[in-house]
C-alpha cells in the first residue's frame, strides 16, 4: 500500500516506514486489518468514540434514511428535525439545569464553541472585559485555536504553533499519585484546588470568563479528582461569576458508568461539551450544552459552521443513544467497568505496576520504576508494552506516564478477562527485558 498521498495525524516518518495497520472491518468490540489479523479493540478505536461496537446497521440505516429524506441545509435562520430532537433527548440525559443544546463537528469545535458561549453571555451581560480562561496543566482540550490555546499537556502539539493568543491561566490538576504540590492526600486540604481562588484574585476576577476541565481528567490516565475536587471548584466559579465549562468529550455517553462524568461529583456546570460517544464515531458530531441563564442575555450567537446542527449527524446521534437506552449500556458500563478494574487489580503485585484505577469502563495502570519514588516509565517502555499487546491481538494505548483503556460499552466478562490474561503476559515480558 503506497502512502504518499495520505498525511497521517501525529504519525513520524519513522513509523510510517516501520509500517502502518490499515484497518479493513470492525464488528462488535474486534477489528480485522487488511491481511486478516483480529484484534480485541480495548480502547474504542484508540481515541475511544466507538461506545456501542462496530458494524450497527441500525445507525447505518439512521443515516440513509436521513440522507434521503433532507441531506443538508445551512444551521442559521433554519433547522431541521433531527437537531430539535436531539437537544430533546440530551436534555432527559444531561445534567439537570443544561437544557440548551447546539451541535458541531468534534470535541475540539465543541470547545471553541464553548469558550465563544460563555464570552457571549459575558459581553452581552456588559462584561466583555472576561476574556481569561482557567485551564489545568496536564488538560487535553484539542486541537484547534481556543482549545489549544487551552491545552495543558502534549507539548509538541501546543509548541509548533506557538505563539498563541494570551488569556489562558493554567493552573495544577488533581493528580494525586504524583502530587504537582507534592502533597498526600487527604492531609493536603485539596490544595491544587483551594489555590485556584489565590490565582484569580491575582489574576482579576473581572477578566476572567470561564474554568474549563474534564471531569475526570485524561492526561495522566483516566485520573478522577477527590470527591470534593469539583465542588470547591463549582464554589469559587459562582462567587466570581466565572462559568464552569466541563469537557465531557471522553466522559460524555456512559464511559465512566453515568450518561455524563460530572454527574460523579454532584455539580451543576453552566456550559458542557461532547462530541466522541455521542454518535459512536460512525459519523463526526460534537455538541454544546448550557444552562437556560446562559443563553437568557444573548441575542444572537455569533457562531457558524456550515455543517452545524447537521441532521445526518444528529440522526445518527439519535439512533446511538436508543441503543444505548434498549440495551442499558450504561448500567453495563458500571458492572463491567467494576469487573474489568477488578482484574486490573490483580496485576497490581507486579514490581513496575505503580497505580490501577478507573471509573466505569475507563480505566488505567500508571507504570513505575520504583513504587517508593513513583518514577514513571518512560516513553519506551510504554510503546514497547503497547506494541507487544498488539502483537497479541489487543488493541491498548499509552496515556501520559500510564496505559489507558476504554472498551465499548458492550464488553463482556470473557472479553475483559482475555484482555487481563494478555496484560499479564506482556508486563512479565517487559519486566523481563528490564531485568526485574
Ligand atoms: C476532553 C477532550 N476534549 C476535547 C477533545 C478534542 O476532541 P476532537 O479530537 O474530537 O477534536 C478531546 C479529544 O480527545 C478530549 O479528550
Amino acid at each position: 500500500m503506497n502512502l504518499k498521498s495520505l498525511i497521517l495525524h501525529r504519525t513520524s516518518k519513522d513509523q510510517i516506514r516501520k509500517g502502518i495497520t490499515v484497518l479493513a472491518k470492525g464488528e462488535g468490540i474486534h477489528v480485522t486489518d487488511q491481511e486478516g489479523k483480529r484484534y480485541l479493540d480495548l480502547v474504542s478505536g484508540v481515541t475511544r468514540p466507538v461506545h456501542v461496537g462496530y458494524g450497527r446497521k441500525e445507525i447505518a440505516q439512521a443515516v440513509y434514511d436521513q440522507i434521503c429524506q433532507m441531506s443538508y441545509f445551512t444551521p442559521m435562520q433554519f433547522t431541521n428535525l433531527p437537531a430539535i430532537q436531539l437537544a430533546e433527548v440530551l436534555k432527559e440525559i444531561a445534567p439537570e439545569k443544561i437544557g440548551c443544546f447546539t451541535f458541531v463537528c468534534d470535541g475540539s469545535e465543541a470547545v471553541e464553541t464553548a469558550i465563544k458561549l460563555a464570552r457571549h453571555y459575558h459581553a452581552f451581560k456588559g462584561e466583555p472585559k472576561r476574556y481569561k480562561v482557567i485551564s489545568r496543566r496536564g488538560a487535553y482540550h484539542g486541537v484547534t485555536g481556543l482549545a489549544l490555546r487551552v491545552l495543558g499537556t502534549v507539548m509538541p502539539m501546543r509548541q509548533i504553533m506557538e505563539p498563541l493568543a494570551p488569556g489562558t491561566i493554567f493552573v495544577e490538576s488533581p493528580y494525586c499519585y504524583r502530587c504537582p504540590l507534592h502533597l498526600t492526600y487527604p492531609a493536603c486540604g485539596i490544595a491544587c484546588a483551594r489555590d485556584v481562588e489565590r490565582i484569580i484574585e491575582f489574576e482579576d476576577p473581572t477578566q476572567i470568563s470561564a474554568f474549563i476541565g474534564e471531569p475526570i481528567q485524561q492526561g495522566f490516565g483516566a485520573y478522577a479528582p477527590p470527591p470534593e475536587y469539583w465542588k470547591i471548584i463549582r464554589e469559587v466559579c459562582t462567587k466570581h461569576g466565572i462559568l464552569l465549562i466541563i469537557d465531557e468529550v471522553i466522559c460524555g455517553f456512559g464511559r465512566t458508568g453515568e450518561w455524563f462524568g460530572v454527574q460523579h461529583f454532584g455539580i451543576q456546570p453552566d456550559i458542557m461539551t461532547m462530541a466522541k460517544g455521542i454518535t459512536s464515531g460512525y459519523v463526526p458530531l460534537g455538541g454544546v450544552g448550557c444552562t437556560e441563564e446562559v443563553v437568557k442575555p444573548i441575542d444572537v450567537f455569533q457562531h457558524l459552521h456550515t455543517y452545524g446542527n447537521h441532521p445526518v449527524s444528529c440522526a445518527a446521534a439519535l439512533k446511538n443513544i436508543e441503543i444505548m437506552k434498549k440495551e442499558n449500556l450504561i448500567q453495563n458500563a458500571k458492572a463491567m467497568g467494576k469487573y474489568f478494574l477488578d482484574g486490573l487489580k490483580t496485576l497490581a503485585s507486579h514490581p513496575t505496576v505503580g497505580e490501577v484505577r478507573g471509573t466505569g469502563l475507563w480505566t488505567a495502570i500508571d507504570f513505575t520504576v520504583d513504587k517508593k519514588t513513583r518514577a514513571p516509565f518512560s516513553l519506551d517502555r510504554l510503546t514497547s508494552l503497547v506494541n507487544r499487546a498488539k502483537e497479541k491481538g489487543l488493541i491498548i494505548k499509552l496515556m501520559g506516564p500510564a496505559l489507558e483503556f476504554a472498551p465499548s460499552l458492550i464488553i463482556r466478562k470473557e472479553e475483559i478477562d482475555w484482555a487481563i490474561k494478555i496484560l499479564d503476559q506482556v508486563i512479565t515480558e517487559e519486566e523481563k527485558a528490564m531485568g526485574l
